[in-house]
């Protein structure tokens, strides 16, 4: 089977588990606790139904739209996510050069396999920097300064994770890197050896980003939630905030704000953008899908601080879904990581691909020809 035989996030879903190793896969597909929240996110754009109209001359669509300082050619972005080293070995690499094939931002995780310079010396195309501020001293300022002199346009604070979800897939599959040789793990590294070749023959998995601040960023030996919880900040606050959008001093949005009471604080300290996310699921389990809460969070801000819709996104129709309800542009995780784990850049090319070619599709059986055409009129809500 050919990669472009995979049409949709579920075919690449598909191929990934059958690539992966299993606490790979279970690390990016799972969620937390009951994984309620994981489920929600994309079960909530089914709770409203698109209403198009006839006629509309529309022609060719134009699907830009301008979010964090960039003009992009869609009105979806790669979330940013950690270790993608692991889920295929061109990494952040892939990530980023399909990105910019498509005019649209990547975004570097602190916790990514690749540098700041390297990805600045990768890709021209708009990226953003997120961070995660460590307990360690310095290091935030050395992450901002760099992103600056490498030419990133956007930065994000995630603010949803200062201590780790119970992702308990991860403690099932024993998910650490380097992987931990179990019985179990071993199995799964055995039964999947081109994955394991290209691991052991590619470059040494690391965390450049934070590596001269984190002795462990080497090997997160114990797994991904205990690097969280001892090396992330919880006493991380608004005044922290305050500081990263000062210092960066360029577009800035705040990953994980749900709440309207948060939201109105963001445009208080001077952020530009709102991500409303729960960490695609992994983080606070039972709590609110983003799409369920756009509406509430539209009505008090809209227009005042751009709205990043990051959860659940798997087709076309749930981003204009979104912008339709008034969000700015929408961003994906998972959404591309199963692409990526399946065939590196040319995965995501293909994803991204499907992606545009559906928003171009349904752009036009709404008969809307602009992404600013798009408006709560579109939508029916069901009781
Ligand atoms: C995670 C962090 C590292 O969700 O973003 O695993």
């Amino acid at each position: 089977m050919s990669l472009e035989d995979n049409f949709n996030f579920e075919d690449f879903r598909r191929v990934a588990k059958k690539k992966l190793p299993a606490p790979i896969f279970h690390y990016i597909d799972g969620g937390s606790d009951d994984e309620v929240t994981l489920k929600r996110n994309t079960d909530s754009f089914s709770k409203c139904d698109l209403v198009p109209n006839i006629l509309a001359s529309v022609g060719e669509p134009d699907l830009s739209t301008k979010v964090l300082g960039s003009k992009i050619d869609m009105p979806l972005f790669l979330s940013p996510v950690a270790m993608q080293r692991l889920f295929h070995h061109e990494g952040d690499k892939a990530s980023a050069r399909a990105a910019e094939k498509f005019g649209t931002f990547y975004s570097m995780s602190t916790m990514a396999t690749s540098s700041i310079e390297e990805i600045a010396n990768t890709a021209s195309g708009p990226k953003m920097f997120q961070i995660y501020i460590h307990k360690t001293q310095g290091l935030t300022d050395n992450l901002i300064d760099r992103c600056k002199s490498s030419g990133f346009n956007a930065m994000c604070l995630t603010v949803d994770t200062i201590v780790a979800g119970n992702r308990e897939r991860d403690h099932k599959w024993g998910f650490t890197t380097p992987p931990k040789l179990t019985l179990k793990s071993l199995m799964s590294f055995a039964t999947h050896p081109m994955w394991t070749i290209n691991y052991l023959t590619h470059e040494k998995f690391q965390l450049p980003n934070v590596s001269q601040f984190v002795k462990k960023s080497s090997s997160i030996a114990k797994g991904v939630m205990e690097y969280i919880n001892e090396q992330y900040d919880p006493a991380m606050s608004w005044k922290d905030a305050e500081y990263c959008i000062k210092r960066w001093g360029g577009p800035f949005a705040l990953k994980g704000v749900m709440s309207v009471e948060d939201a109105k604080r963001a445009i208080d300290i001077g952020a530009s953008a709102i991500m409303l996310s729960n960490h695609g699921g992994r983080q606070l389990d039972g709590s609110r899908a983003p799409f369920d809460q756009l509406e509430k969070i539209v009505d008090a801000v809209g227009g005042k601080i751009e709205i990043i819709v990051d959860g659940g996104i798997r087709r076309g129709t749930h981003v204009l879904k979104a912008l339709s309800l008034g969000a700015t542009a929408c961003s994906f995780g998972k959404g591309f990581l199963f692409a990526l784990s399946a065939g590196g850049q040319k995965g995501v090319e293909i994803m991204l691909q499907r992606m545009k070619e559906e928003l171009r599709r349904d752009m036009i059986l709404l008969g809307k020809k602009n992404i600013g055409d798009l408006s709560k009129e579109n939508l029916a809500f069901r009781d």
